[in-house]
């Protein structure tokens, strides 16, 4: 019995045992079955998409975009890590825990690319930013603001500087320099047979030219354009090609140009334009000594080019255009030119270099020679005005005038009143020549240009007209330095015409900054290929300079009303 009983007791243990050894089997398979789920089912899948051809992915949607996004990144790792260039290494920002993508960036860093592949992503990425660069180019920005396409006042005939009288009206005899240009042209034409073979001895262009502006070299189509208000008409396309003429035709001919004090030359084209050529004397980035007075400093030719460029951006369009040009002394000027005191000037130097010196008064000897290298030299080429006798021109003291000696003090100098005298004084009293004057002054301390004694305007368009800057060779001579005595005309006066004031203020937003449409204006330059027009420190000093003329108007806000010359309004001029 207790066998038997012992036997039951056993076997039941024994069941309950194997009931909980199957539950607990059946619990592992369950878990194990959840965990299988996960784990174990995917690898099967992940190995069939890895085996099947790209084209074919299991799971097209995610995998592929990750694989592109992978490979963008890595491009444009290697090329930030090449070129440092730091635009484009967001492509694959979002995307980095992915272990595949910690890969595929290891290998880009691991320079699985070749060095010529990394060129040319560089290069293609160095494009990209010069396309933004372009697509912003803050000089096209500028030009395309309101400020700089105000409406042009409605030219009458006598606006304009010029005029070549049509065939059908020959009732109009009002003007002198209209008739002439006539004359001029007549000649030309009725002596066509004479001319040419004459032309053909000297090299000069064979001249056919009518009324029909297509047949107009680009100097002659520059000079028609000269209005009243202004030299010429900044979206003229002609003026691309007077520059691009100067810039590249053959030069004919080289004489010395008389007047002024510094050396300058004459050059002559096939075409009959001529250009106004100064030299570069001293290296681009020599500071003006201190201790020389504003009227013994040197000339610099890449301060006329830079010139015709501030004032261009400035608005005013009051400097003839000027350009800058290589040229061989040897060819182009010691074996053309009919001038012997200037071929008489010729040596070499020590070192092998071609010299000269030509005649003037100031800088005009041994010791102060324009030399080449050995025969090349950078100058500055303006395009010519009409000639005096077709248009006359009015030389104007300026009121601000310095004393141009060493000792005395010019009357502005001393007496802070001083403007009150000049706006009673004709033709100071109307009109705006008095604003004129003020814009000149702000244009001169900008480039810190102290030797503006004398200001011209084209007679025939009497006192109501644009005043020219001529003659900015001494500009630009110290970046370190401004020189608060050029701006005594605003300061005094507390006058600007507001289009002028919009601008500058224009000028000092970042979106426009003035050293930079300075910097992109210049790059237009032939000679930009041989060095930056104005080193970094002048173009600083631009934006410098402009927050202190900013900075004079405020001032004279504080302290007097009507300031603002309104030349904006219609009829207001
Ligand atoms: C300039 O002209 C001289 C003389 O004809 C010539 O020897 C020299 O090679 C020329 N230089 C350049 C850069 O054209
Ligand atoms: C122009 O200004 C001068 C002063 O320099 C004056 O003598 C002349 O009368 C003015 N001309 C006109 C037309 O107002």
């Amino acid at each position: 019995m207790r066998r038997q009983s012992l036997g039951r007791s056993t076997r039941s243990v024994c069941l309950v045992l194997a009931c909980l050894s199957l539950a607990l089997h059946l619990l592992l398979a369950f878990l194990c079955l959840s965990v299988l789920q996960t784990a174990c089912v995917l690898p099967p899948s992940s190995s069939s998409s890895s085996s099947s051809s790209p084209s074919s992915f299991s799971i097209p949607g995610t995998d592929a975009q990750h694989r592109q996004s992978v490979s963008h990144s890595s491009s444009s790792l290697s090329a930030f890590s090449s070129h440092k260039l730091p635009t484009g290494a967001q492509n694959g920002e979002h995307h980095t825990e992915d272990a595949n993508m910690q890969h595929h960036k290891g290998k880009a860093f691991l320079s699985d690319v070749t060095e010529k592949e990394n060129d040319l992503i560089g290069a293609k990425m160095v494009y990209k930013v010069v396309q933004k660069g372009k697509g912003h180019s803050k000089l096209e920005a500028l030009f395309n603001h309101p400020l700089y396409n105000l409406p042009r006042p409605e030219l009458q005939e006598d606006d304009w500087l010029l005029r070549v009288k049509g065939d059908e009206d020959d009732s109009d005899t009002e003007n002198e320099e209209e008739e002439r240009e006539e004359e001029d042209r007549e000649e030309s034409a009725t002596n066509d047979r004479e001319w040419r073979s004459a032309s053909e001895e000297d090299g000069y262009d064979k001249a056919a030219w009518t009324s029909d502006s297509e047949t107009h070299p680009p100097w002659l189509r520059f000079h028609l354009g000269i209005s009243r208000w202004e030299l010429y008409d900044r979206k003229d396309p002609n003026l691309a090609e007077v520059t691009h003429y100067l810039a590249t035709q053959r030069i004919l001919n080289v004489v010395q140009k008389t007047g002024g004090t510094q050396l300058k030359l004459l050059m002559s084209f096939p075409n009959y334009g001529q250009a106004l050529l100064k030299p570069m004397r001293q290296s681009r980035d020599a500071e003006t000594d201190v201790n020389l007075f504003y009227f013994s400093d040197f000339e610099r030719h890449n301060a006329e080019i830079a010139a015709f460029h501030l004032d261009r951006l400035l608005g005013f369009n009051r400097i003839p255009p000027v350009v800058g040009r290589l040229i061989n002394m040897s060819t182009e000027i010691k074996e053309i030119t009919t001038d012997r005191r200037l071929s008489r000037t010729f040596f070499t130097s020590p070192v092998g270099n071609m010299c000269f010196y030509g005649q003037c008064e100031y800088y005009c000897s041994t010791e102060h020679p324009v030399c080449g290298r050995p025969h090349v030299l950078e100058v500055s080429l303006a395009t010519m005005l009409p000639d005096l006798s077709l248009a006359p021109r009015r030389s104007w003291r300026s009121p601000w005038r310095r004393s141009y000696s060493r000792t005395k003090q010019a009357q502005w100098e001393k007496d802070p009143a001083y403007c009150d005298t000049v706006k009673q004084t004709p033709p100071y009293n109307q009109g705006s020549r008095l604003v004129d004057v003020i814009d000149m002054a702000i244009l001169d301390f900008l480039m810190s240009n102290m030797d503006r004694h004398h200001y011209e305007t084209f007679e025939k368009f009497g006192n109501e007209t644009f005043l020219l800057h001529l003659d900015n060779g001494r500009a630009f001579g110290r970046h370190s330095r401004d020189e608060p005595s050029i701006l005594a005309p605003l300061r005094q006066c507390c006058r600007i015409r507001r289009s002028t004031l919009l601008r500058l203020q224009l000028l000092s937003h970042p979106d426009f900054r003035l050293s930079d449409v300075m910097r992109e204006s210049l790059a237009r330059d032939p000679l930009k290929r041989v060095a930056p027009l104005l080193s970094e420190p002048h173009l600083s000093a631009l934006d410098r300079r402009l927050a202190t003329v900013l900075q004079v108007v405020r001032d004279c806000q504080d302290h007097h009303d009507d300031i603002i010359y309104n030349d904006l309004e219609a009829g207001a001029s």
